[in-house]
């Protein structure tokens, strides 16, 4: 009797087709955690949807509103009951407009927004501040059951003091009110007094997790040393 199923290798062709379809399509069909963990979809008068059925290329999906690429432009989680922002919501830092209003958060909401760079408009709750405070953002505007907090200001040149970033590093945006220092190219460590390229990941791949803990051990005496001095 003849075995039923995959017989020859011939006949696996299709069936490993039929599962890359599948597999591609429920790639493409996979939304970000963040998209779903509130129930129902972005409402038709909100902000966000606004602002998605003015761009043609983007789609509203669940919460979100995504362009071509899944990546998230928009996110609407007006009236979800949280009390904070939860785990998946750096998922959503592409966003250029984020609803949060009618939600009970509670603390503040300084480092929910770290990366945060595209971020133009914000929603929230009329008794949570806008992260960052009234330096990170252009306009803050008061409505009776909400805030708007609208265009991103660049926080490294509204900061009072120019010199916040050591002499070969740059400062970087990293979200409402957030920075970064990075080092110029060529140099590296403590306030990046060093010269020479470190190739960190050569180094890591290499010496493996071991020197990985003594060498941090060592980075951080003699940073406390370049403190000292
Ligand atoms: C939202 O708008 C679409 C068309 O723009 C309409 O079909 C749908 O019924 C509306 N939904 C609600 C809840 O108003
Ligand atoms: C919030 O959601 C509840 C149901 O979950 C609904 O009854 C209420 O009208 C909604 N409020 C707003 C402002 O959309
Ligand atoms: C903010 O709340 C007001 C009512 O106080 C409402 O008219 C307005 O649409 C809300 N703004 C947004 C962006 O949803
Ligand atoms: C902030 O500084 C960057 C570079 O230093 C510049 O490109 C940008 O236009 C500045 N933005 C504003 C709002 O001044
Ligand atoms: C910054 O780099 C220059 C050379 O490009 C060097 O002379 C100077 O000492 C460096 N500054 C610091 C604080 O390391």
């Amino acid at each position: 009797m003849a075995p039923c199923g995959l017989g020859s290798p011939l006949s696996l062709v299709p069936w490993a087709a039929a599962l890359l379809f599948v597999l591609s399509v429920g790639r493409a069909l996979a939304l970000p955690e963040i998209c779903t963990q509130c129930p129902g979809s972005v409402q038709n008068l909100s902000e966000v949807a606004f602002y998605c059925k003015r761009t043609p290329e983007l789609t509203l999906r669940a919460r979100c509103c995504l362009n071509g690429e899944g990546t998230i432009l928009g996110l609407d989680l007006q009236n979800c009951s949280l009390k904070d922002p939860g785990p998946n919501f750096p998922q959503a830092h592409t966003a250029i407009i984020i609803d949060l209003q009618a939600n009970p958060l509670q603390g503040d909401l300084v480092n929910t927004f770290h990366g945060f760079t595209q971020l133009q408009t914000l929603i929230l709750p009329q008794d949570v501040n806008c992260p960052g405070g009234i330096n990170a953002w252009d306009t803050i505007t008061f409505y009776i059951n909400n805030q708007s907090c609208e265009g991103q200001r660049n926080i490294c040149n509204t900061t009072e003091d120019p010199e916040i970033c050591p002499e070969n590093g740059s400062c970087v945006p990293d979200g409402p009110g957030l920075l970064q220092c990075v080092c110029a190219d060529g140099f590296h460590g403590y306030r990046c007094m060093r010269q020479g390229s470190f190739p960190l990941f050569m180094f890591f791949g290499i010496l493996g997790s071991t020197t990985l803990s003594i060498s941090i051990l060592l980075w951080g005496t003699q940073r406390r040393k370049a403190k000292a001095s």
